[in-house]
């Protein structure tokens, strides 16, 4: 990689950021396909956040990731928002183009193109979603757009209901969202093609745990866990045994990389060469 005065430099900012995959996502697809772009990553405290967004500003930097705890509050300070940013109430994503920032929140159409990547047609597909957290609430919009039907359940019944109540002011679909538990993911999983899970059960520390029982999987579900530390969840590894077919986190966060490097080159990313590095450094113990 050849830096020069005409580099364009791209990054993430978040707090904490020094274990963040995404510099070397991004850099290794800027370099296997010659671009002269840098990305780096940039530690900023939140009430920083404000000052770090004009320097973006000032310095002429090209593109941001944002991650947390940035994802909300970021948008106040944006120029443009995506529909997307605006029904979700937060970016991951931003675009200088001449001074002027656009928001866009990529992790939706990531999760929906990981599932296209793994031959899930939506369009035939009932979609059962656990969490609506920050990354269930995009997933959940952009599989509302394409998928049969879609259920969410999550711990805090409040964030289910509202997210089902929004989703249907803008789809005319069988939307549900209901109380995450036992009984709720054993009547809804009988009714689905496609098991999402969107909550943190299964991250490390807690790598033995698993949302799912493993007694209600079986082979004719796809199972898309977007935890992605392990790579190989106890629910993905359950959901395997079956004959199911799965996809894992990483997948996940390639694809929604993927988007946002196209937002900031206008070229199509390098997919495999993104993941193999991603893969890399998660196997050298890098913890997020
Ligand atoms: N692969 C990717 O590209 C990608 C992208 C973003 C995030 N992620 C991963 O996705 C996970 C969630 O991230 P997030 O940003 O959505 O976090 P978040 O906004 O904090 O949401 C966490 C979600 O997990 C649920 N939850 C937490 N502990 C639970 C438990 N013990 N039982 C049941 N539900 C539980 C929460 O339910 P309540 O609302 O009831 O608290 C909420 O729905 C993290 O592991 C993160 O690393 C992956």
């Amino acid at each position: 990689m050849q830096i020069s005065g005409k580099t364009r430099i791209c990054g993430v900012i978040g707090d904490p950021i020094e274990h963040s995959l995404s510099p070397t996502i991004q850099n290794s697809a800027f370099y296997y396909l010659g671009l002269d772009f840098v990305f780096l990553a940039f530690n900023v405290k939140v009430e920083e956040l404000e000052a770090a967004i004009q320097g973006l500003k000032v310095l002429g930097i090209h593109g941001l990731n944002v991650t947390m705890p940035h994802k909300m509050k970021v948008i106040s300070y944006l120029g443009e928002l995506d529909p997307t940013v605006k029904f979700l109430g937060s970016a991951n994503t931003i675009v200088n183009k001449k001074g002027k920032l656009f928001g866009f929140n990529t992790d939706g159409i990531g999760a929906v193109r990981a599932l296209q990547g793994n031959d899930v047609d939506l369009a035939s597909s009932n979609v059962l979603l656990l969490g609506a957290g920050g990354a269930g609430r995009s997933i959940a919009l952009s599989i509302a757009e394409q998928a049969r039907g879609l259920v969410i359940l999550n711990r805090d019944i409040e964030k289910a209901r509202r997210l089902e109540l929004d989703l249907k002011m803008k789809f005319n679909k069988n939307i549900i969202g209901k109380s995450l538990s036992a009984i709720s993911i054993k009547k809804y999983l009988k009714e689905s093609d496609v098991l999402i899970n969107a909550t943190n059960v299964g991250m490390k520390p807690n790598q033995l745990q698993s949302i799912v029982d493993s007694s209600l999987l079986t082979s004719n579900l796809a199972v898309m866990d977007i935890v992605y530390n392990p790579v190989e969840t106890k629910l993905l590894t359950d959901a395997k045994k079956t004959g199911a077919r799965t996809i894992n986190g990483i997948d996940m966060l390639i694809h929604q990389g993927a988007v946002s490097f196209e937002l900031w080159t206008g070229q199509k990313a390098p997919i495999e060469v993104m993941k193999q590095a991603a893969l890399k450094q998660l196997s050298a113990g890098a913890v997020n």
